[in-house]
């Protein structure tokens, strides 16, 4: 056998394979089981002591020869590999770094604050409630029992309830009503509260987004009438829209939990996509209201028989429209920083009566 050659031949395959698949076939064709030095390494064991031993140490050599050629090409491949990957994915740490975005007070957050500031004024204290709301509170303490077709056209998003579950589904609030019971219970008579908060309904057009915000004013004692809801609407109206003149339409209207009830609209105009308030000839329904239902109160544990008041459901969304004339609702939930700046609010004007509503 010619040893030379032999080693001859695979230091050179082992040179010149392109990659790690190729490097194993010359591994496994000269040192695996079936591999040419083992084959011959096998034949050792027919030779006489004296020259076994010459042929094995000269065997050895060549062996370990190609093993360190083997070993010393693969950590080279690898280098390689690594070397394109590096050029592939290399980064410029030398760029200038990206400023993080900066958001404002969104119009909603900047009316709920300015309401409950104009409210607090006239003696109201906030109160709050669950987004997620059992129907007993959403529904039935507010007369509304569960055949009633208003449940229909609150259009509810119900919560998962399993099939065998004999219990009615949690909703989300398709209004803010139900805080009136949750206040009522909480604190009793005489009470003053006003609830603002996100509430939901399956409805999405222009005017219309399945998630929308509503703030709940709720007055009761023993002698509160119609009179005092329209003075406190029309006041909050002067208020907030910061003008003199307000023109608000009360029309009569039927909601199961107030007896009786009226519908109010405020007057503006929309000329090109500006809207102002107080002129022109558009109405737009900015609430629900009237006098709570004796039904209601006792649902709260409040006695009808000595207590009464009022109690009105208003969009924020809407009035926030029209005091900052802005033409689409939709714009509000889509989170473009474009229109957050135009629109938004700087962080530390936290809006006061004494300093003014929206400086
Ligand atoms: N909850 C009613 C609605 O969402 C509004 C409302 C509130 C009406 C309070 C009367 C009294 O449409």
């Amino acid at each position: 056998m010619d040893l030379t050659e032999l080693r001859g031949k695979f230091i050179a395959a082992v040179a010149g394979a392109p990659d790690e698949a190729a490097l194993e076939e010359v591994r496994l064709s000269a040192l695996g089981k079936k591999g040419e030095i083992s084959a011959l390494m096998a034949t050792l064991g027919k030779m006489d002591p004296d020259a076994r031993k010459a042929a094995g140490a000269a065997l050895n050599v060549v062996k370990d020869e190609i093993d360190a050629a083997l070993r010393a090409k693969k950590a080279g491949l690898a280098d390689a590999a690594l070397n394109e990957r590096l050029k592939s994915e290399w980064l410029d740490v030398t760029l200038p770094g990206r400023p993080r975005p900066r958001g404002t007070i969104h119009p909603v957050s900047q009316v709920m604050e300015e309401l409950t500031a104009i409210f607090a004024d006239m003696g109201f204290s906030v109160a709050e409630g669950p987004q997620v709301e059992s129907d007993w509170y959403n529904f039935d303490a507010l007369n509304i029992p569960p055949e009633h077709p208003a449940r229909q056209e609150h259009d509810t998003f119900f919560m998962h309830r399993d099939a065998e579950d004999p219990r009615p589904p949690h909703v989300l609030r398709t209004h803010t009503s139900p805080v009136q019971i949750r206040a009522m219970t909480e604190q009793g008579a005489p009470i003053r509260v006003i609830a603002p908060g996100r509430v939901y309904r399956m409805d999405m057009d222009q005017t219309h987004t399945p998630m929308f915000h509503q703030v709940e004013g709720l007055a009761i004692d023993r002698d509160i009438s119609m009179a005092n809801l329209k003075w406190t609407l029309e006041e909050f109206c002067r208020a907030f829209f910061e003008v003199d003149k307000v023109e608000l339409r009360f029309r009569a209207s039927h909601f199961p939990f107030t007896e009786p009830s009226a519908e109010v609209d405020i007057r503006y105009s929309n000329v090109g996509g500006q809207l102002r308030i107080g002129e022109g000839d558009k109405w737009m329904e900015i609430l629900g209201s009237g006098m709570v239902h004796p039904k209601v109160l006792a649902a709260a544990g409040v006695d009808p028989n000595e207590w009464q008041g009022f109690a009105f459901g208003m969009g924020i969304d809407r009035i926030a429209m029209l005091k900052y004339g802005i033409p689409d609702l939709r714009a509000f939930f889509e989170g473009d920083l474009r229109w957050l700046r135009h629109y938004g609010f700087a962080a530390l004007d936290m809006p006061d009566l004494p300093g003014g509503l929206s400086r």
